[in-house]
């Protein structure tokens, strides 16, 4: 089955070819970044206006990339919630015509899902298109992650080198931190959530702080391989159960920052820069990296406790990509534990971002799971709404 995924949900507009959920035909995702890395931040108005100029040759390069033409697409996924609001009618406004166009079923995928599926595509084919905006070729494709002894795909455990049943998902991303309990495919139980803010959105303003380039994560990442993580002590915050808190750190890292540069609380944040050496902002970003990791990790060896029947972890969303939260992830899930739990998995660096293969890999299970196409002409969008479930 070829899906065509299309996800406009922030500032990545993005479109793929899938074979069967996981098989990656094509991949092409422009990326807004050298846009908002002159704000700091994503402005919703001018990322909407931006996926509308660029939709359009996106799905044609992807359709072009794959080899395939109209009539070989079986249908098309297209994210329709969470996001923002001004994004997600792009996408879906340029899914619903061409599926009305080009008589497809419509799917309506939910971004958060479509994150977790990325780690069931393997990729054997990189593509890459310029962003429209500027010469940074910021686009994605996949992977060559070898799992050659794959077999027909299906709604089992049965894929070798995919994740089993029953899996505990981490997603993290600049809009989600949760923990989902999955007992079969396309059935999802938020068991975890962040109180306020989400930890790539933390990793966005304590860059910011430090005057690291938007967006923070790869910025903060790069700062802290150069810095001492134990120089700042940090707090975890104290919250039973499931649930993160990001907020304090955020303050946390404000105020050490303030302190160190022997300035007032009442100190303009946004000036704390100019006060800092390069070897402080290192430090302060390895410190941070360091406690955001390990109050992910805390959470998940909880959630572990509580479900000691998980065979495998599936980290995914843009924070997935962090180096250090991988091998952390790897050396306390799998080396120091034994017992059942089976691999800690993690998308291609490529995939942890948001792209529309992993839109179709989502929409691929979702159909395997009796989920009905959406009426073209009637299809809502939802900015915020939690993962459902079958
Ligand atoms: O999933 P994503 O691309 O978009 C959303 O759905 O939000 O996630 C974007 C987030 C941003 O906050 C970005 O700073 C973070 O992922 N991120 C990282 C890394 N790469 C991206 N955070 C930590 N380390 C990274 N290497
Ligand atoms: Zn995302």
């Amino acid at each position: 089955m070829l899906i065509l995924g299309i996800e406009t949900s922030c500032d990545e507009t993005a479109a793929a070819v899938v074979e069967d959920g996981v098989r990656i035909l094509s991949n092409v995702v422009v990326s807004q970044i050298d846009i908002f890395a002159e704000y700091g931040g994503v402005i919703p108005e001018v990322a909407a206006r931006s996926h509308l100029e660029v939709m359009m040759p996106v799905v044609d390069k992807a359709l072009s990339d794959a080899g395939v033409t109209w009539n070989e697409i079986d249908a098309i996924a297209v994210t329709h919630a969470p996001g923002l609001l001004g994004s997600l009618l792009i996408g879906t406004l340029a899914a619903r015509t061409l599926a009305i166009l080009h008589d497809k079923p419509l799917y309506a995928v939910h971004h958060l899902k479509s994150h977790v599926y990325a780690n069931w595509l393997i990729a054997d084919n990189q593509n890459s298109v310029p962003s429209t905006r500027s010469s940074r070729p910021v686009v994605t494709g996949g992977t060559s992650l070898s799992r050659s002894s794959l077999v027909a795909n299906g709604l089992g455990n049965t894929i070798p080198g995919c994740p089993i049943f029953p899996i505990l998902a981490l997603v993290v991303s600049g809009g989600h931190t949760q923990i989902l309990w999955m007992t079969r495919h396309n059935h999802f139980e938020i068991i975890g959530t962040t109180r306020d803010d989400a930890v790539g959105e933390c990793f966005d303003k304590v860059a910011k702080i430090l005057g690291l380039p938007y967006p923070g994560g790869p910025s903060i990442a790069k700062a802290a391989l150069k810095g001492d993580a134990n120089k700042y002590k940090l707090p975890h915050p104290k919250i039973d159960g499931l649930d993160f808190s990001f907020s304090g750190l955020k303050t946390a890292v404000l105020r050490a920052v303030q302190k160190e540069a022997g300035v007032p609380i009442s100190y303009p944040s946004h000036k704390l820069k100019e006060l800092l050496t390069p070897e402080q902002v290192c430090d302060f970003a390895a410190s941070f990296q360091k406690t955001a990791v390990e109050i992910l990790l805390e959470k998940m060896q909880a959630a572990l406790e509580e479900h000691p029947e998980a065979k495998s972890i599936v980290v995914a969303g843009g924070v997935s990509a962090n180096e250090l939260l991988r091998e952390e992830a790897e050396r306390l899930f799998c080396r120091e534990r034994s017992g059942s739990l089976g691999q800690v998995f993690f998308p291609a660096p490529s995939l942890s971002g948001d792209n529309g293969a992993m839109v179709a890999a989502a929409c691929y299970y979702e159909t395997r799971s009796g989920v009905k196409p959406v009426n073209p002409y009637a299809l809502n969008i939802y900015p915020r709404i939690e993962i459902d479930h079958d």
